[in-house]
């Protein structure tokens, strides 16, 4: 018999940056990179498109950060087309279809409307979309008789509005010297166009590096998958807004999955299409030729994977990273790793590797935003946190990303677990961009592509791993970036 063949993989603990001459300190150092061919980030983190991590919530955060979110498929058509939607209106330069009523609504539709939008306002047109006027929270929040109409309540005197074009800043101007909220933008026939609240102003004045598509709304991904109702499912997301697609399967090196790309990219040509996981180099290379805009690398580094055991496949994450990103790079294809980020150090060596961006679960299952079922357990608050590939999660949408759809019996490929409660997810981004710049500061590198070409590793052993973190001290104060964590 042959003697069998193998190449050595490294994972992030087998591998330090060496630290280099630098003239860089953290706090210059700049992180802005590409989620796709079309898309900048200001900060290079993704949240993962799993049920306890990405829903609406967590996409607007991340966004509004300088990230992004690809909201989970484990859920109908009609509601993720509605997490989109919750993205594409949580902050805008104008509102591009504003929330409009006809005047002879009852102030109950009214207050309907603004419970289920969540807005503070509504604007009166007739059937041409003529501006009739406004009605916000306080003309109607004292009325007990919902079967009012909205004619009977809205006041009739001039309106101020402002023709198309009217830049933010001007609008701003407006807004201030008439001490109004709401300033509806209308053609030359009065036809309503838009709406600039003070609102959206002041949230683009608190997230100066949110990742905004050209007219000024949050930035948002989706997740679909490889069953029959993909491409319906792609078309409702592209109709919600959606700036980019991701096909997410376990395997994308695999016929099924290039077909549907090949199908997606020739349908929605317009769309950024992400597809992903792949872990070598001929799978970067097959991809690369159906010209689609990103790529997602990991197969198995997930902290609730269990598919390298499982089935006893995978590529450790560096040597995933590294080979698929030797062929990216030719094209200036973006890459994201997906999975593995236990810390930030993670992140620096995963973009100093050849990624662009890094996907997250487990740091971002555990906060505030996130969907996850909330636990409190001896005092201690947790969410929980579970595989797409679990027993639980599969029947609700992700059986196919395992390519088990239909089945009625699963194999599961991930756990179900618990992860510790930590905050606001802003906090969490604070930290693990405060890490990854330092690391850009040992290395001399002022931004990423400085940190990709000058990025020099070293491989250490697990004596080198215990001396790397925390030994001879019991730990008596909780780090916002540091927490030991189990195997
Ligand atoms: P982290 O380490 O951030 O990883 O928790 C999140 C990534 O894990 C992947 N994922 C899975 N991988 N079986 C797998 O092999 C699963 O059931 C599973 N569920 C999620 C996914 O790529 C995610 O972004």
């Amino acid at each position: 018999m042959e003697s069998i063949k193998y190449t050595k993989g490294l994972t992030f603990d087998d591998i330090l940056l060496i630290p280099q001459y630098s003239e860089v300190v953290p706090h210059d150092c700049i992180v802005s990179t590409k989620f796709s061919k079309h898309i900048k980030l200001n900060v290079p983190l993704v949240s993962a498109a799993m049920d306890t991590v990405t829903g609406s919530a967590m996409a607007i955060a991340l966004a509004q950060e300088g990230g992004i979110g690809v909201i989970h498929k484990n859920m109908p058509i009609a509601e993720q087309h509605a997490e989109v939607q919750k993205v594409k209106r949580a902050e805008s330069g104008m509102i591009q279809n504003p929330i409009t009523i006809t005047k002879d609504s009852s102030i109950g539709q009214v207050k309907d409307l603004m419970e289920k939008y969540g807005i503070s306002g509504v604007v009166v047109v007739d059937a041409s979309k003529r501006l009739l006027g406004i009605l916000t929270n306080r003309d109607i929040i004292f009325e007990k008789n919902l079967s009012k109409t909205v004619c009977e309540i809205m006041t009739h005197q001039e309106l101020i509005t402002a023709p198309e074009g009217t830049s933010l800043d001007k609008a701003k101007r407006i807004l201030k010297k008439h001490r109004i909220e709401k300033l509806p933008i209308v053609d030359k026939n009065g036809r309503l166009k838009g709406l600039i609240t003070v609102r959206d102003i002041i949230k683009k004045m608190e997230h100066p590096n949110a990742t905004i598509d050209k007219m000024g709304r949050l930035c948002c991904a989706a997740a679909v998958g490889t069953d029959k109702k993909t491409i319906e499912r792609a078309r409702a997301l592209i109709d919600a807004g959606v700036d980019a697609l991701v096909i997410d399967t376990a395997h994308a090196h695999s016929k099924n999955v290039i077909i549907i790309a090949k199908k997606m990219k020739h349908l929605f040509p317009d769309i950024e299409l992400v597809v992903g996981n792949i872990a070598t180099q001929e799978a970067a290379t097959k991809l690369m030729r159906l010209d689609i805009d990103g790529i997602k690398v990991g197969i198995g580094p997930g902290s609730i994977c269990t598919t390298r055991v499982i089935a006893g496949i995978g590529v450790p994450q560096v040597t995933a990273i590294q080979e698929c990103a030797r062929v990216a790079r030719k094209k200036r294809l973006p890459l994201i790793a997906d999975g593995g980020i236990r810390y930030s150090g993670d992140i620096v060596k995963a973009l100093a590797c050849g990624a662009s961006s890094v996907m997250i679960g487990n740091l971002f299952a555990g906060t505030e935003e996130s969907p996850g079922e909330r636990v409190q357990l001896e005092g201690r608050r947790y969410i929980e946190y579970r595989a797409m590939g679990s027993l639980s999660a599969m029947p609700k949408g992700s059986a196919d990303r395992y390519f088990q759809e239909g089945a009625k019996k699963f194999v599961p490929e991930g756990v179900e677990g618990r992860v510790p409660y930590r905050g606001y997810v802003r906090d969490v981004i604070f930290q693990l961009v405060g890490g990854l710049k330092a690391g850009m500061g040992y290395c001399g590198a002022q931004n990423i592509a400085a940190l990709q070409r000058k990025a020099r590793f070293i491989a250490i052993s697990s004596a080198g791993l215990r001396e790397g973190h925390p030994h001879d001290i019991t730990i008596t104060k909780e780090s916002p970036n540091y927490e030991i964590r189990g195997v």
